[in-house]
Formats: C-alpha cells, sequence, structure tokens
C-alpha cells in the first residue's frame, strides 16, 4: 500500500516535471512566482546557466603574430605611432570620431592625463562621483586638485546635474561624469554647467564600452573620453586605457602627459625643453594590436548587453520593493553589471536575507558595489594621501573637511542595492528567469 501510494506520488511529480519540462523555461519561471522559496525546498526559478564569453580568438592571435614580426614593439616609431598603435587609433576613430586619441597603460592613467592636461593644479576643485573606481579620482589627487563629491540620482546612480550645480564654487576646474555600469550620464545638462561655469567636463567612460548618450557615443559629449582596456571591461587588452579629445585647448597635450611630458609630434622637443611634469603612461603595440581587434567585437558585445539589460529592467519593473535602474529611453546603457536597489520598508527582511534567498533561486548576485562612498575611505577621512600628510590642505589652498562630506542618495544606493553580473554570454531565456526569481523573492518579502 505505501509503495503504491508512492509510486503513484512518484508518477504524478513526475509527470507534472515532464509537462514543465516542455513549457519555455521563462513561463516555467513565471509559475514560480507566489511559490516556495528555493532555500526552503522550493524549486529554484532560474535553471539556466550563462554560456561561455568568446573574449578573444584566432584574430588576436593572428594580430599579436604581425606585432612580433615587427623590428620594434614601441608604440612610436619613424615619427608617428607604430603600425599596431596607428590601427587601434584608426579603428577607435571610427567607433568614436576624436580628433586626438592616446593609448595609454590604463583607465587610472587616462584620467590622470585627462585632468593633467585640462591644467588641474594645486587647489583646483573636480567635480565627482563618490561610487566609483578610485582610478577616477587618483590623478585629480596626484596633480594636486581636490576632488568634490557630489551626490547621485536615486535610479541612475549617476551625478545628479543640480547637486552638481550646487558644488560648483569659484575654485571648480573640471567635472569628471563616470558612466556607472555603462549607463550614460545626464550629458545635456551636465555640458550646459560645464559650458556656463567654463569648467572642463570629462568623461569616465571606463565600465561604458559601446553606451550611446542619445545615439552619441559617450566619450564624445565632454572635452576628454576616458577609457579602460582592463580585463575585466567589455573589451580589453589585459591592462590599458585611451584617453580622447577634440578640444584645441586640450587634445594636443594629451600625448606629453602620457610620456614623461615630451611631445613626440614636435621635433623640437626634448627633455631639455619640456615644460611638464608627467610619468610614463605608454601602451605598448603587442597590447594596441590586441585592441585593434577587440574594437571590432565591441558592437556585438554592446548591443546584447543593452538588449538583456533592457530586458531584465522590464523583468523586475512594477514591482512596490524593487527600485529597477533608470536608462533614458534614448540613451543605450552597456550594463557593465546590472544593478537594482530595494525599498527595505516595504520588504519583511534585510537585503542580506534578499540576496541569500536570491542566490539560492539560481541568480548569481551580491550586495551592493563598493563597500563605501569613496570620500569614507580612510586616507580621506584623515587627509592623509601623501606619506599621510595633505600639501594642499596643510598649505591652506583648500578648506575641504572629508569628514563632513555627505551624500546620502549615494549612500542608500550602496546600502540597498543588489548587483547581478550581466553579460554577452547570457540569453533572454536565463535573463527572464532572473526576472522572475527577483519577482519571486521581493513578493514573498513584501509587506
Ligand atoms: C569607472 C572607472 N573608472 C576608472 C577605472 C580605472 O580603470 P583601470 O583599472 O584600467 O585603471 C575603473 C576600473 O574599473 C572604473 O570602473
Amino acid at each position: 500500500m505505501a509503495s503504491s501510494q508512492s509510486r503513484r506520488k512518484f508518477l504524478q511529480t513526475g509527470s507534472v516535471a515532464l509537462a514543465a519540462s516542455q513549457l519555455p523555461r521563462a513561463a516555467r519561471a513565471a509559475d514560480h512566482e507566489g511559490g516556495k522559496l528555493a532555500k526552503d525546498g522550493g524549486t529554484r526559478a532560474v535553471s539556466g546557466k550563462p554560456g561561455a564569453r568568446v573574449r578573444w580568438g584566432d584574430a588576436e592571435k593572428a594580430q599579436l603574430s604581425a606585432a612580433v614580426d615587427q623590428p620594434s614593439i614601441f608604440y612610436w616609431a619613424g615619427g608617428k605611432p607604430n603600425r599596431q598603435t596607428a590601427l587601434f587609433i584608426e579603428r577607435f576613430k571610427q567607433y568614436c570620431p576624436r580628433e586626438h586619441v592616446v593609448t595609454c597603460s590604463s583607465g587610472t592613467a587616462a584620467l590622470h592625463v585627462a585632468v593633467a592636461a585640462a591644467g588641474i593644479g594645486p587647489g583646483d576643485e573636480v567635480i565627482t562621483t563618490p561610487i566609483s573606481d578610485i582610478g577616477t579620482i587618483a590623478g585629480i589627487l596626484f596633480q594636486q586638485g581636490v576632488p568634490v563629491f557630489a551626490d547621485l540620482g536615486a535610479s541612475t546612480y549617476n551625478l545628479d546635474p543640480q547637486a552638481v550645480e550646487r558644488a560648483v564654487t569659484p575654485r571648480t576646474k573640471a567635472i569628471i561624469a563616470v558612466h556607472l555600469a555603462g549607463n550614460p550620464c545626464d550629458m545635456t545638462a551636465l555640458r550646459a554647467i560645464a559650458d556656463r561655469h567654463k569648467l572642463v567636463l570629462i568623461e569616465d567612460c571606463a565600465q561604458a564600452w559601446g553606451a550611446r548618450y542619445q545615439g552619441r557615443p559617450v566619450g564624445s559629449i565632454g572635452h576628454v573620453g576616458c577609457y579602460s582596456l582592463m580585463d575585466s571591461k567589455h573589451i580589453g587588452t589585459g591592462d590599458g586605457g585611451v584617453v580622447t579629445s577634440s578640444d584645441p585647448r586640450i587634445g594636443p597635450a594629451l600625448l606629453k602627459f602620457s610620456d614623461k611630458g615630451g611631445d613626440r609630434l614636435d621635433p623640437k622637443n626634448s627633455y631639455a625643453t619640456t615644460s611638464v611634469l608627467a610619468t610614463n603612461y605608454r601602451m605598448s603595440e603587442l597590447q594596441a594590436g590586441f585592441g585593434a581587434v577587440q574594437l571590432q567585437r565591441l558592437e556585438a558585445i554592446a548591443a546584447k548587453r543593452a538588449a538583456l539589460g533592457r530586458l531584465l529592467v522590464e523583468g523586475i519593473s512594477g514591482l512596490p520593493a524593487v527600485m529597477p535602474p533608470a536608462i533614458a529611453p534614448a540613451d543605450r546603457s552597456s550594463f557593465w553589471f546590472f544593478y537594482f536597489r530595494l525599498r527595505l520598508d516595504r520588504l519583511r527582511c534585510d537585503r542580506a536575507e534578499f540576496v541569500a534567498a536570491l542566490r539560492a533561486e539560481g541568480a548569481s548576485c551580491s550586495p551592493g558595489y563598493i563597500p563605501v562612498p569613496l570620500y569614507k575611505m580612510p586616507y580621506f577621512q584623515q587627509h592623509a594621501f601623501f606619506a599621510g600628510r595633505w600639501p594642499v590642505k596643510e598649505l591652506g589652498l583648500t578648506k575641504m573637511d572629508y569628514t563632513q562630506v555627505k551624500c546620502p542618495e549615494a549612500e542608500a544606493i550602496l546600502t540597498t542595492g543588489v548587483m547581478c553580473p550581466l553579460n554577452e554570454g547570457m540569453d533572454e531565456a536565463l535573463i527572464r528567469e532572473i526576472g522572475a526569481a527577483v519577482r519571486k523573492v521581493a513578493k514573498h518579502y513584501t509587506v
């Protein structure tokens, strides 16, 4: 008797499972909503796995091999960029037409070159975001400038133009707009502020390869564009960077600030005549050749991420306890990662429990992004950037006190956010499942 009952049960569950397996994965995922959470023994909402990303292949090998056959793999030859560097620059200009395009060793280097070429000096203020990689602000500090942190949009996670306007003082010289996670900043508003106050607008596009602001590639709206080719980015060269400008005041200076102050385009230039102190941020031919091929892969990568990201935004919209990211309809985010926020007052769990439940459903995710806003890092709080000291403050060139800085929205973005990896190895079915997992967990915990 017991065995016939268990057999019937087995057949029932077996046939349900069979029927379910014949449904499209996304429809099955929708069935999970309202169901028991996977962490409590329910069925996982996510059954798919991301496919492997094809990051490089024969085309890169062939390009590297061509570079190895050259007599020199230094970036400069015969008074002009060497072959691989020239190819990279040519392809970069097809992607984003800028008059001056300079390859360099990292995104951090590109940003340092940008602020140096923009003329940032001791005590000059540069307004930027408190949520970014340290590479965004390192160059400001090395030029003895003062990073000034402005608050962010609640769902764009990018600079709020009104907060930027409030942060402008007579010492302000530049704005660094970071297109976080690939979502373009409000460049019309930021450019208007920059123009009104005669500021240099630098775009940090490290996370935003392939992103477009109202149809234009990011990096082409401000005065300077900076990019990272570090391994984890949309495209990469292991490490590397690019800095670009069409501004006649800044563009010609990019080369010398990336190459020890020397201007290789000026035959009269030498260490005896240079007037700028700069370090060595050069990129070799091997990376440039590799990067030139990577640029040919970019559009497919960015288009796929943009489509998957939009699908996930739709998938998690309309929930009272979840705030999806806001991407302007005319823009293209290239989703370096996917970040959404929780309305914790609408949930009867904390973020850690939500993330644990989502992971148990099979959705890869983690709480937050950087642990604290940049101004809360110890060397900001202690004004101790250079061997425990900050000469700019000691000399009275700034009254900045980072212990008093508060960007409430940025702090809330970091304490209520959930980050999900998103990349071109994924497919729509998987993204729909992840959306269903978020809906299932959110519905379960919503008060
Ligand atoms: C927004 C942003 N800016 C700058 C950088 C620095 O780039 P790199 O690591 O190539 O120096 C990064 C790196 O992740 C970044 O995400």
